[in-house]
């Protein structure tokens, strides 16, 4: 870098002496159209249910939901992310319940859809809600299939789809899904249907309390690193979103959040496409429980959020987003 010039010449305290002036400078802001509120979703009538390890985040039931949408609306909030706590009697091996057209996302769905057109919501796709094993797709011989798994993905895509998801979200990470998926959504006249690929997804320590939420961490057996990426890696990344976005993808993902901002710039320096981070379950929890017993401060969930933009994300999925729309209102 040339030209800084050099003390006393230059002070660089004199922009940050007013208030007004440090909003002159500023570089990055966040608005509500920068985030995505995540929303788990249980069975029942008017259940809204503590998740232990998530202070302040809930189940609700379907019945519930309308409250929500209308809340995110008010707070321009562009987008909810739905996610089932499928009870334990339906789980299954192949987790056959993700292609139930009346399990509780599909129910979800149908219900945003009928009388809220204005907002957008993405599903995930992945098996591990449904499964007795806690895994993403099926197993055989002590690993999950990929190809078996992805033939599954297109089912519960296409299923998701035409009960008016807007956005389908495979966070699975088999190999070949995203361009699989888009085919047989564009056959089935869903070609306006938009695909966020949770395409650089870490085998991570932060998402227990996720797991919690919808009911799998119990049930997990081993760990996700045979199809999840590997933490030390970074240049995997790269392939991993050149890749989604032959086959298709309009957003790709980065997740965790906090931990992988060098990821986010990486993609940003290297791609045009939009990229979300996903500020996951385990941040959220540290974060909370800090402001909880006044380790810190409020703020540190804005100057967290923050960080993202800084590293060029485009949006942020945040289990605070509904809390800080309200605050940047
Ligand atoms: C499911 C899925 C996970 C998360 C989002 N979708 C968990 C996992 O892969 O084990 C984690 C989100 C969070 O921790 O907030 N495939």
């Amino acid at each position: 870098m040339k030209n800084i010039g050099s003390y006393p010449n230059t002070r660089l305290r004199r922009n940050r002496k007013k208030e007004w002036s440090r909003r002159l400078v500023q570089e990055n802001t966040l608005s509500p159209n920068d985030l995505i509120w995540p929303i788990f979703v249980c069975e029942g009538k008017n259940i809204k249910e503590r998740i232990k390890t998530m202070p302040g985040v809930y189940r609700h039931s379907v019945d519930r939901l309308e409250k929500l949408i209308e809340n995110a609306l008010n707070k321009k909030i562009p987008m909810i992310a739905l996610f089932p706590n499928t009870p334990s009697s339906k789980k299954d091996a192949k987790g056959s319940e993700a292609l139930n057209k009346n399990n509780i996302i599909c129910k979800a769905l149908r219900l945003i859809k009928k009388n809220y057109k204005e907002i957008g919501i993405m599903c995930d796709v992945a098996l591990d809600p449904y499964t007795n094993h806690g895994h993403d797709g099926i197993i055989k011989d002590n690993y999950v299939d990929n190809d078996k798994t992805v033939k599954i993905l297109i089912k519960q895509s296409l299923l998701q789809a035409e009960m008016g998801c807007d956005v389908i979200a495979p966070s699975d990470m088999m190999d070949g899904r995203i361009g699989e998926i888009r085919k047989a959504l564009d056959k089935n006249g869903h070609e306006l249907v938009q695909i966020l690929s949770y395409a650089v997804k870490y085998a991570s320590n932060f998402y227990g309390p996720f797991r919690d939420a919808v009911g799998s961490k119990k049930k997990l057996k081993g760990d996700k690193k045979n199809y999840q990426m590997d933490f030390n890696n970074s240049k995997e990344a790269l392939r991993e979103v050149a890749l989604d976005i032959k086959e298709g993808a309009d957003f790709v993902m980065v997740k965790p959040g906090m931990p992988y901002l060098d990821i986010i710039k990486l993609i940003k320096d290297n791609f045009k496409i939009p990229v979300f981070a996903y500020q996951v379950s385990g941040e959220y929890s540290l974060i909370r429980n800090g402001i909880n017993n006044k380790t810190i401060n409020e703020d540190a969930i804005l100057e967290s959020l923050i960080s993202f933009k800084r590293a060029g994300a485009n949006a942020i999925i945040t289990y605070f987003a509904e809390e800080i729309a309200r605050k940047l209102r």
